[in-house]
């Protein structure tokens, strides 16, 4: 294939690329942008097997089919509440691709095609392989602690020890002056020495992040990874992994300022790590609370009579909701109100769930129209409005600590104003706290009515006594 179609199907696949973040950013586009995005992937895949100095397609092609196996495997059995460990599991996958990459490239330079002049390679192949490297190993054991942690095999809570920054300013100076030194002598030992202390490094910048962050953390990886590619492609001189890599870095690092603004947090907050350890204390005193304090609970018949009389309903869904898959449930007794000539609205908080746009996601599935689906912003001043507020598996999205404790672990991040709904039903098993680990006024209100269930199971008997 010439270089000038090589360059010209490039450019096709990263408009494509474009186009798929494009659609991916709206759930009535997300189809399509998934459907560009494979194409692109596609496109770009065939045009580099087809350039010159690529062979061995029987090893090639092995690897893809077993990776191929093995990825739709996962796919069809991962449930969506798992997906964030998916990410993290993969963006380590990047990221030791990016170092494995580079130290067999200054192995053998010349299998890559990379320029050699008087015996060495030159400065900027050095500089971008220093910079592809320790991106790639910083994202490939960072990535590993935050699956671990979300996978639950080790704790979630930040784990803080004194000297930490410190420790990690050393190794980070350390870190950039092997990488200076194999620039500067293209030795082996600066080499290596550069990669372990990032691999070390990526463990101790997520170790002390806790679990109500580990979703900016996932995203900051997602980041990482693109610009470990992006190196790897100035490495290896090849335009289509700088331009996918540029992308996936850049749009990782615009998710990760958005989540931030959503939970009230700054980037530097979050990674320098220490949120979310009062989780544990903070939940023994909502036991505490549980215990003393009186709630309202109804059965189905009372929620349903109450909805039933509703002339505004705003639903807000949560985590609970997609464990419990309750969404389609959920749009029957949604369907019933509607047709009874209830107005009923969704809204969205921007972290509900365990991943970013997580309730869209289910609600899409479930067939929710997108109109009557609305953002925390846009829905929020109509709670006063509304007759009742019927939470879903929420707990945390709508607890009002968030602006009145200025010692709740939550306290800043914006929230649903719930409680300003005449009526408010929250359907969860107990009174038990959500992922911050903190009790919520809003169930001991005079107004609330706790509807202990399993999401589902509360949807279906709602339904049964709508009818
Ligand atoms: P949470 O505050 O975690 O509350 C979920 C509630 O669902 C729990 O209180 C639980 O109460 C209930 N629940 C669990 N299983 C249920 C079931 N089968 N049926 C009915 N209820 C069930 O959820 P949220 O309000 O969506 O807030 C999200 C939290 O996760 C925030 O703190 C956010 O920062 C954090 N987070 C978000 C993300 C992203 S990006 N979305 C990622 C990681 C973490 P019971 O046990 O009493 O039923």
């Amino acid at each position: 294939m010439s270089a000038n179609m090589v360059a010209l199907a490039y450019l096709g696949a990263a408009v494509l690329f474009i186009l798929a973040l494009k659609g991916l950013s709206n759930p009535e586009s997300a189809r399509r942008g998934n459907l560009f995005g494979m194409i692109g992937m596609a496109l770009a895949s065939a045009v580099t097997l087809n350039m010159a100095g690529v062979h061995n397609y029987a090893w090639i092609f092995a690897a893809v089919a077993v990776g191929a196996g093995i990825g739709t495997l996962i796919a069809r059995k991962i449930p969506m509440t798992h997906m964030p460990q998916l990410v993290a599991a993969m963006h380590s996958l990047v990221g030791l691709a990016a170092v494995l990459i580079a130290t067999s490239a200054l192995y053998n330079p010349e299998a890559y095609g990379i320029a050699i002049t008087g015996g060495g390679l030159h400065l900027s192949s050095r500089i971008e392989m220093f910079l592809g490297t320790f991106i790639g190993a910083i994202t490939f054991t960072a990535s590993i602690v935050a699956f671990t942690k979300l996978q639950g095999l080790v704790s979630g809570r930040p784990l803080v020890f004194a000297g930490q920054h410190w420790l990690n300013l050393l190794l980070g100076i350390a870190m950039i002056a092997a990488g200076v030194m194999f620039c500067i002598t293209e030795g082996w030992a600066p080499f290596l020495v550069m990669t372990g202390i990032a691999l070390v490094l990526g463990v101790l910048l997520i170790v002390p992040i806790g679990g109500a962050d580990m979703p900016v953390v996932v995203s900051m990886l997602n980041s990482y990874s693109g610009w470990a590619a992006a190196g790897i492609g100035f490495t290896l001189e090849n335009n289509m992994l700088i331009i996918a890599g540029a992308l996936v870095g850049s749009s990782g690092a615009i998710l990760s300022y958005i989540m931030c603004k959503a939970m009230n947090r700054s980037l530097i907050n979050v990674l320098l790590g220490g949120f979310g350890g009062a989780g544990a204390s903070a939940s023994s005193g909502a036991d505490r609370a549980a215990e003393d304090r009186p709630v309202k609970a109804g059965a189905a018949e009372d929620a349903a009579f109450l909805l039933k009389n509703a002339e505004s309903v705003i639903v807000v869904p949560g985590y609970g909701m997609a464990v419990a898959r309750a969404q389609h449930a959920l749009k029957e007794v949604v369907n019933v109100l509607i047709s009874a000539g209830v107005k009923v609205r969704f809204a969205i908080h921007p972290v509900a769930g365990r991943m970013p746009g997580h309730m869209n996601v289910l609600l899409a599935e479930a067939d929710v129209p997108y109109d009557i689906v609305q953002e925390m912003d846009e829905i929020n001043p109509e709670f006063a409005d509304a007759d009742v507020a019927l939470v879903i598996g929420a707990n945390d999205v709508t607890n009002p600590a968030a602006k009145s404790d200025p010692n709740s672990p939550i306290y800043g991040m914006p929230v649903l104003d719930v409680g300003r709904a005449r009526h408010v039903i929250f359907i969860k098993r107990s009174l038990s706290p959500g992922y911050a680990g903190i009790d919520n006024d809003l169930f001991y209100m005079d107004k609330t009515m706790m509807l202990f269930s399993d999401a589902k199971k509360a949807c279906e008997q709602l339904l049964q006594a709508l009818d």
